[in-house]
């Protein structure tokens, strides 16, 4: 029998997803892998049902890259449940190659950013007023060396091969506390929180030049850690009753690479609520639709 808590982690066949995916599982939630391959996501599951035998799983299809995809994937949740306690926005892509989604966005901007947005205005309305319902996203370090180009943010003219990567986790980071400040003013008592996993070797790297590939790979074990601990930050602020609307979780350790989970710290364009309220209105732009801040 499915438990009456529901969570959605996206990106929940790989990596950091799938531990977060266990980790819910095992708090006692029907978990959703919300996922672009069906393949991948029932391999997924298969694995997740051995390793959590009273687990209750579930794959939805969603490609974040595509906004059709999203509300295509949304309109079923909906067909398919009455409500939603936590959305884990996990998925994640980086890309050095310059790559664009088929609608011609910025690939990671587009997969990480504007598809999680659209993905949370689509359901936001499903999660209960209380604060045990939690929207979770996932930021990196990396949106340290990040900024919202207004003026360029395809990043036509990247100044490194991973500015548009950066871009799209400070994205991330402001949208998770904007939408924390947008729920408050709305009276609503669902809180939103970011956090990032430190390092992990997962599928995220593969885009990499080569020589960087290999010495993350060789690096990687000594200064990062697994993808189980990866999934940690994630799992606490979807789980824990401690946290408040508007945390940012992360590890403790070295570089904030690995270590117990704990407050974790922002850049100073992480913490300018001017930049987020304009990303907030220029990603509303470019999906074309309002975000639905209402209960139902
Ligand atoms: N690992 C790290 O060191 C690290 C550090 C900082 C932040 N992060 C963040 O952690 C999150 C998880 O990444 P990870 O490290 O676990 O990487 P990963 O192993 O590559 O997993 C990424 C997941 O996102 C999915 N995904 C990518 N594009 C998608 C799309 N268009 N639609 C739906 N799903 C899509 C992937 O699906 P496919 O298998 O189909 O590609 C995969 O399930 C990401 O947000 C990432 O930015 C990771």
């Amino acid at each position: 029998m499915a438990s009456n808590k529901t969570a959605v982690v996206t990106g929940a066949n790989n990596g950091i997803g799938f531990e977060t995916a266990l980790g819910m599982a095992r708090a006692g939630y029907h978990t959703v892998l919300a996922c672009r391959s069906a393949e991948k996501a029932e391999a997924a599951m298969a694995a997740m049902q051995k390793k959590v035998r009273k687990g209750t799983f579930e794959i939805l299809i969603v490609d974040l890259g595509d906004f059709e995809s999203i509300r295509k994937a949304a309109s079923e949740f909906r067909q398919r449940h009455d409500h939603l306690d936590v959305l884990i926005n996990n998925a994640g892509v980086l890309d050095y190659g310059g790559r664009t989604a088929a609608n011609g966005y910025e690939v990671q901007f587009m997969t990480n950013h504007l598809g999680h947005m659209l993905l949370t205005s689509l359901l936001l309305d499903m999660m209960p007023d209380t604060p045990q319902s939690r929207i979770v996203s996932l930021s990196s370090v990396a949106h340290k060396n990040g900024a919202i180009r207004f003026d360029d943010i395809h990043c036509t003219k990247p100044d490194k091969p991973d500015t548009a990567y950066c871009q799209s986790k400070l994205a991330c980071l402001l949208f998770g506390d904007e939408l924390d400040r947008r729920l408050k003013a709305a009276g609503r008592k669902l809180v939103s929180l970011s956090v990032h996993p430190g390092g992990s070797d997962s599928g995220l790297f593969t885009d990499m030049p080569r020589a960087q590939y290999y010495t993350l790979k060789i690096l990687g074990p000594f200064i990062t850690h697994s993808n189980k601990s990866a999934a940690q930050p994630a799992l606490h602020a979807a789980l824990s009753g401690t946290v408040k609307g508007g945390d940012y979780y992360g590890p403790q350790g070295l570089m904030e690479l690995r270590g117990k989970v704990g407050e974790a710290k922002r850049a100073p364009q992480a913490q300018d609520a001017d930049t987020a309220a304009r990303l907030w209105t220029l990603s509303e732009e470019m999906i074309g639709e309002p975000f639905r801040l209402s209960a139902r």
